[in-house]
Order: C-alpha cells, then sequence, then structure tokens
C-alpha cells in the first residue's frame, strides 16, 4: 500500500483521538462526570479505535518506506512513549475531573512533540 494511504490512517486516528480527548476534557471542566456523560461509548469507542488507527498508520507508513530496515527508530520509541501517555489521558477526566484543565493543555503539546518528533527524527 503506499506510505500516503498510511499517512492518511494515521492523520485520522489522530483527528479521532483528539476530538474525543476535547470532549472529554471539556465534559470534566464543566463538572461532568463518568455517568452524567451521555456520549460516553461514543468517546471510548472513537478514542480506541483512534489510538488503533494511530499505530496502524504509524508503523505502516515506516514499514512502506524501508525504515523498519534496521530495526525501530530512536525518535519512533519516543512517538510510542507519547502515544501511551496520550491513551492515558483518556482516564483523567473521569477519574480526576479537577486536572481536566490541564489535559486540555498537555494534549496539545503533546502532539506538537509529536509532530516535531516525526518531522526531525531528532534520534
Ligand atoms: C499520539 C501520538 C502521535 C501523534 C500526535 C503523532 C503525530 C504525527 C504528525 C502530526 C505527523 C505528521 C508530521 C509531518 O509529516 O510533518 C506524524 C507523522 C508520523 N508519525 Fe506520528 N504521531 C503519534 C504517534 C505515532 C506513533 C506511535 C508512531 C509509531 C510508528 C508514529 C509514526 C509516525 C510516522 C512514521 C510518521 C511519518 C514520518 C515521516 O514523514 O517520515 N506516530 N505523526
Amino acid at each position: 500500500m503506499s506510505p500516503d494511504v498510511y499517512k492518511l490512517v494515521h492523520v485520522a486516528g489522530l483527528l479521532m483521538v483528539f476530538m474525543s480527548l476535547g470532549g472529554l476534557a471539556l465534559h470534566g471542566i464543566n463538572g461532568g462526570t463518568k455517568d452524567s456523560n451521555g456520549a460516553r461509548r461514543l468517546t471510548t469507542l472513537t478514542y480506541g479505535i483512534g489510538l488503533l488507527l494511530i499505530l496502524l498508520g504509524g508503523f505502516g507508513w515506516l514499514g512502506a518506506t524501508g525504515m523498519l530496515s534496521q530495526g525501530v527508530p530512536g525518535w519512533t520509541w519516543a512517538k510510542l512513549a507519547i502515544w501511551l501517555t496520550i491513551g492515558a489521558l483518556l482516564a483523567v477526566p473521569a477519574v480526576k475531573p479537577e486536572l481536566s484543565r490541564l489535559v486540555w493543555f498537555v494534549a496539545p503539546a503533546l502532539g506538537v512533540l509529536a509532530a516535531w518528533l516525526a518531522r526531525t527524527k531528532p534520534f
């Protein structure tokens, strides 16, 4: 498959994850709880599928462009750590709603860092 298709899959996953996280964080900021979230299933499902698409698109891209020939690049490991952190942020607004505002700012900062890592491949 063309690397461009994998990149689109990667970006589709990113959009799904960040949209869901924004919704969950806003719900938490507004004092919402797990039970009062009428779109809980929708957001967690979108989040889960999005996380999967990010991985599929990312590794698909690496494979399709031959970047895995010498093993997983260092910057990819750093992105995997960011991916795990973003994945864990899902629970924060429900478990610790007082940290929702922090999630609102930390998530895009991590996204920018992940984009920078892919762009510059510093290690
Ligand atoms: C939530 C975490 C992540 C975010 C926010 C993110 C974000 C991005 C963005 C915005 C780009 C486009 C950069 C550009 O072309 O200028 C990109 C490219 C890419 N990402 Fe991710 N990414 C994440 C996780 C991952 C993971 C886990 C992998 C693992 C394989 C990965 C692999 C890649 C690859 C291979 C590219 C293309 C690099 C290139 O153009 O050579 N990303 N990512």
